[in-house]
């Protein structure tokens, strides 16, 4: 008796048959160069601090902050972004310690930079690791709000400073209106022209943050992780918001613009990546990486294949880059 054959002429399963054919005709390719690497760095010379939020990640002291980018260098990852964590004591409801000329994250831009001038190293540019308010900016008079424009004012001055210390890129995640153009116009006006901007363009006011803040101990500043940070953080219901708010940043001079956080938000990325010839990022958040450790300690995913199944899904709605707090493994992994 002849078995049963189907009388189609399109069998999508041929291109799946082995190894090798789907290879192929595989679309979307995770490789090192894709990623930059976050980092938590902290004063004085004590060992790596662990973040339990986020299992495998530590602060690290100036010395071992430049070890890890040596080692991150080496497994072809070619960006840092680095995020201080401040004592309390230089905590005011100004944040006047981001202006500090010897200021720990200066320092280890410099550190960076001299051990390894290759690397490509970024810098925040926003209050809440200076505030004890924890938010990103200074507030108005009647501490109801964060104030737009004194917030820009401070805002421009430390991406000078960051400039000069030989930050290659600075990345202003805070999301004040107009504060790309004003830093586009501090840097040239400080001589700065070849200092880069990676906006935070489509930055939510997202859940996904928590272990960040804890990392940078702004949870622990304001006696709380989850700050409100709605009056200048996305909605995370609005798309078309979110695009007006990347074509500003565009306009306004941005050389690279990102979208935040990353897993929950690929419809953005996608439209992002339609809508700009600009390179594209996107972060994949302290959160989406905390979920799926945990996960992973659990017993409940497999580590390995939820990470790059992740990053992939991000990749392929169109992200050019990636932050991630995976880095260094993926790319020990891939080569
Ligand atoms: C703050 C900042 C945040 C992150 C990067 N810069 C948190 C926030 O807006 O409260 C989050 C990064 C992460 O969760 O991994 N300027």
């Amino acid at each position: 008796m002849a078995s049963f054959q189907l009388d189609i002429s399109h069998r999508p399963r041929r291109l799946r048959r082995n190894p090798a054919v789907r290879s192929l005709v595989e679309e979307t390719r995770l490789r090192p160069a894709d990623f930059i690497a976050p980092l938590f760095v902290v004063d004085g010379n004590g060992a790596p601090e662990p973040i339990d939020s986020m299992p495998g990640v530590s602060r690290f002291n100036v010395a071992d902050l430049v070890k890890e980018c040596r080692a991150l260098a080496k497994l072809g990852v070619p960006a840092v972004a680095l995020f201080p964590k401040l004592d309390k004591k230089f905590k005011n409801d100004a944040g006047t310690a981001a202006l500090d000329e010897d200021a720990l994250i200066l320092r280890a831009v410099r550190a960076v930079k001299k051990a390894l001038p290759g690397l490509v190293v970024m810098t925040d540019i926003a209050l809440d690791p200076y505030t004890t308010h924890g938010h990103d900016g200074v507030l108005t008079a009647d501490g109801s709000d964060v104030a737009n424009d004194a917030t820009v004012e401070i805002l421009t001055r430390m991406a000078v400073l960051h400039s000069q210390a030989g930050v290659d890129f600075v990345a202003p995640s805070d999301m004040m209106d107009g504060r790309i153009g004003a830093i586009r116009s501090a840097l040239d006006a400080a001589g700065r022209t070849e200092t880069a901007i990676m906006a935070y363009s489509a930055k939510f006011a997202s859940a996904y943050y928590g272990p960040f803040r804890d990392a940078v101990g702004s949870a622990a500043a304001a006696g709380t992780r989850s700050l409100d940070k709605r009056t200048y953080q996305l909605n995370p219901a609005n798309r078309r918001e979110a695009l007006t708010e990347v074509a500003l940043d565009e306009a306004e001079g941005a050389d690279i613009l990102m979208v935040k956080p990353a897993g929950a938000y690929l419809d953005i990325i996608r439209e992002v990546r339609e809508a700009t010839r600009r390179p594209v990022a996107a972060y994949q958040v302290s959160g989406e990486y905390a979920q799926i450790q945990a996960a992973a300690r659990l017993g409940w995913l497999d580590l390995e294949r939820t990470r790059h199944e992740s990053l992939l899904a991000i990749k392929r709605a169109g992200a050019d880059m990636i932050l991630t707090y995976f880095a260094k493994e993926m790319a020990a992994q891939l080569s």
